[in-house]
């Protein structure tokens, strides 16, 4: 049998069979196997030995161009040389000295002169621990309990943030949360103002609105601009506090984050991924009098009691070096213009193989991103309409076609691209021309494959 006749799984298997055989020792170590959900795929996951700019390669040896990038955080690509070589020498000098040292004030320099809501900074070693400080300052802050959420919006995994993404959208609480937290989340959908200002009008008890500015999973669900000046009205005129969360968008939309773009500013904002450097990292910042909760001497002089805050990586030295080499990369370049151009024409070649195929799916996106969607009931679309909101999460983020997008993935890495799960992915300033037609190729082989198969 020829590999051409061979079903995308079969062809999938017999390029990654060192892949496959760790994915089975994964599986009597790791549940699912993997180390993070969003790892999760079926059959199994390539095991990636080495990285370079916009390529990886798998244990079976076979070259990607990874649209993954570290989960969006090497805006520069995979080992960008400037960084590599400003950690190595850092490794040399201690990589946790487990006390102040100038690197953290350096990179927390750079955050504050980047981001324009960044009246003070709080390092964390992740998003989700940014996103869990920012709840617990902003409820002290205003003495208020609630937090409103938008429906599908992603802040991380823990017990606040842990519904209402992918599932639970009714806000009831998934297993292990605990009612009390759930009852003290309410939601309201991420395109309309009208709804979000009755929730705000309905609970004078609602401390914050959180939200991924450019809609959920790095606009998957997108939101518009319009929408979030809207938002920093409303909340402001009501004083509750609006916070963004920059863990993607932050040093990637444009250096200030989508907050410099769009100029809307909000209160807080929770950083991670980019700004460590492709490190683990995350800071939360703000406003000095909200940030105040956690300094001790402005706590005692207003009376409040201080906000206890550890974490034994936050600010390390690796990270901060990582960090502080990145950032000073995007403030000085145009590094963030050079990802989004490339992602506007991979989206744009994406869309003329769909076209030149006949396939009435639509790759959609804004800024170095970009969205497979697979119009489950054969719509009449365009990236703009999507873009528009005429679809909500529970189509774009829940795709009922599990299996079709397994398939899709794989006929894209038979064929030398690997788009990240959701199906979509990020662009970096490593992603060259020829990268732009291997993918562009990618997508038309796996398109011919799903064909081949009556998936199409
Ligand atoms: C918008 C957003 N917030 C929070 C998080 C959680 O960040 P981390 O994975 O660093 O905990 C993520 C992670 O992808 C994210 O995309």
């Amino acid at each position: 049998m020829s590999v051409t006749h061979c079903t995308i799984t079969e062809q999938y298997f017999s390029r990654t069979a060192k892949s496959a055989e760790l994915a089975r020792a994964a599986r009597g170590i790791f549940p699912n196997g993997v180390t993070h959900d969003a790892r999760n795929f079926e059959p199994h996951g390539i095991y990636v030995t080495r990285a370079v700019g916009s390529r990886k390669w798998d244990i079976d040896g076979n070259e990607y161009v990874d649209y993954g990038g570290g989960h969006g955080s090497l805006l520069l690509g995979h080992n960008r040389p400037e960084i590599v070589a400003a950690v190595q020498e850092q490794l040399t000098k201690g990589t946790h000295f487990g006390s102040n040292h100038e690197l953290e004030v350096r990179w927390g320099q750079l955050v504050q002169e980047m981001i324009p809501s960044a009246e003070r900074v709080r390092f964390t070693s992740s998003g989700t621990e940014a996103t869990l400080l920012g709840m617990r300052l902003v409820r002290a802050f205003t003495g208020k309990p609630k937090i409103l959420r938008f429906t599908g919006h992603f802040h991380g995994w823990h017990d606040h943030a842990a519904f209402g993404v992918g599932s639970h959208f009714d806000g009831s609480p998934s297993p292990g949360v605990l009612p009390g937290i759930a009852e003290n989340i309410v939601f309201a959908p991420p395109w309309d103002i009208d709804q979000t200002r009755r929730v705000l009008e309905e609970h004078d008890d609602i401390a914050s609105v959180f939200i991924e500015p450019t809609g959920s999973s790095w606009g998957q669900v997108p939101v518009m601009p319009e929408f979030l000046s809207a938002l920093r009205e409303i909340t402001a005129e009501r004083g509750v506090l609006l916070v963004f969360d920059e863990v993607i968008t932050g040093f990637r939309v444009s250096p200030g984050g989508a907050q410099a773009e769009f100029g809307v500013t909000p209160d807080l904002t929770t950083l991670a991924k980019i700004i460590a450097g492709g490190f683990n990292g995350g800071a939360l910042v703000g406003r000095k009098d909200v940030l105040d909760w956690i300094d001790l001497e402005a706590s005692a002089e207003a009376g409040n009691e201080k906000i206890a805050h550890h974490g034994t990586y936050n600010a390390n030295p690796i990270s901060a070096v990582a960090g502080i080499t990145m950032l000073e990369i995007v403030r000085d370049t145009d590094a963030c213009r050079q990802a989004n151009d490339y992602a506007q024409r991979l989206r744009d070649a994406m869309n003329s193989v769909l076209a030149d195929e006949d396939v009435n799916w639509s790759v959609y996106g804004t800024f170095s991103g970009f969205h497979i969607f697979t119009n489950p009931e054969d719509r009449d679309i365009t990236p703009e309409g999507i873009a528009e909101g005429k679809f909500d999460y529970h189509t774009l983020k829940v795709p009922p076609q599990p299996g079709l997008i397994a398939k899709l993935r794989m006929g894209m890495m038979i064929h030398g691209a690997d788009p990240f799960v959701w199906p979509g992915g990020v662009t970096s300033t490593a992603h060259t021309d020829e990268d732009l037609n291997i993918t562009a190729e990618a997508f038309r082989g796996a398109l011919k494959l799903l064909k081949e198969e009556g998936e199409l």
